[in-house]
């Protein structure tokens, strides 16, 4: 596996590549990479010849107080991870690399909408930010598709309307969340959890597979659903930060015609951030 630091030794591998032939396959990461990371590699490695990752952690998509300089950073045990996957070229680039005109004067790509509300209401700026570095990355890259996790399920939504709306010749595909054995999605910022904590955190899956259940069997008061779903959250110790249902299709708001809704849920647990979601078929119910 190769790593390269610059753009332009990104482009010219990339260029290496595409003349022979080969089908690009581009997997955006800020690293810390566990399996719900390397399932997207391996996803990439069937769908394209030749498979770039990038790890960058954004300093455009934190907020003030989050927890950009305390993010992991474990380049090393990465590289050794994205290797093993079959990843023939990292992109590991500086911040000064990616911005090197700074960032307050950086263009910003915006996608109204989906990006608002959900992570976009507590988290002001993060999707400007996500969506801006994705659309860097791909004018870099190249890619003919691009892998991302269901676990940030509003921004594969996101970033398929920014696709969509700014006409990238990108194929995004979508990949379902990797967990742990209790549930617990997988996640770089599970590694703030204390051990008690790591303990607990799993209700926030299993909150979300009670909800589900409840509308499979034709639960349709949704705002009572949600209210117990809090309730048994805070019971556990954790802080909801949002509960919703939502059309899976796009995020908006459930109607007769939905057929999949989305559960998503981000809650606190100590000073972490728990972030899930579940899908939820309800066609086979629909008359
Ligand atoms: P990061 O949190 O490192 O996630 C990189 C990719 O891995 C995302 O597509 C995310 O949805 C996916 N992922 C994370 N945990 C997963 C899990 N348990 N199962 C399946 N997929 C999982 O998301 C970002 O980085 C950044 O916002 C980025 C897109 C790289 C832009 O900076």
């Amino acid at each position: 596996m190769n790593v390269v630091k610059t753009v332009a030794d990104l482009r010219a591998a990339v260029t290496r590549a595409r003349g022979e032939g080969k089908r690009i396959g581009f997997v955006p990461t800020m690293g810390n990479l566990h399996a719900g990371h390397i399932a997207l590699i391996k996803k990439a490695g069937q769908r394209a010849d030749f498979v770039v990752a990038s790890i960058f952690v954004n300093p455009l998509q934190f907020g003030p107080n989050e927890d950009l300089a305390s993010y992991p950073r474990t380049l090393t045990a990465d590289q050794d991870k994205l290797f093993e996957a079959g990843c023939h070229l990292l992109f590991a680039p500086s911040v000064e690399e990616m911005y090197p005109h700074g960032q307050a004067l950086q263009t910003i790509v915006r996608v109204p909408g989906v990006s608002e509300g959900l992570c976009g209401g507590s988290r002001p700026g993060h999707f400007d930010g996500v969506s801006t570095v994705v659309s860097k990355l791909f004018n870099m890259v190249l890619p003919d598709l691009a892998v991302f996790g269901q676990k940030d399920f509003q921004q594969l939504a996101v970033i398929r309307t920014m696709v969509r709306d700014l006409n990238m010749p990108v194929q995004i595909i979508g990949e379902p969340i990797v967990r742990a054995e209790d549930g617990l999605a997988l996640s770089s910022r599970n590694g703030y959890l204390t051990t008690d904590e790591r303990t607990t955190a799993p209700v926030l899956h299993r909150t979300l597979q009670q909800l589900a259940d409840a509308i499979r069997n034709g639960e349709r008061d949704y705002s009572a659903l949600l209210a117990s779903g809090h309730q048994r959250l805070q019971a556990a110790g954790l802080r909801p930060d949002y509960l919703e249902v939502r059309d899976a299709l796009d995020l908006s708001p459930v109607t007769a015609d939905s057929r999949e809704l989305v559960i998503l849920a981000a809650a606190y647990l100590g000073k972490t951030r728990l972030l899930d979601n579940l899908l939820v078929d309800i066609s086979q119910k629909a008359s």
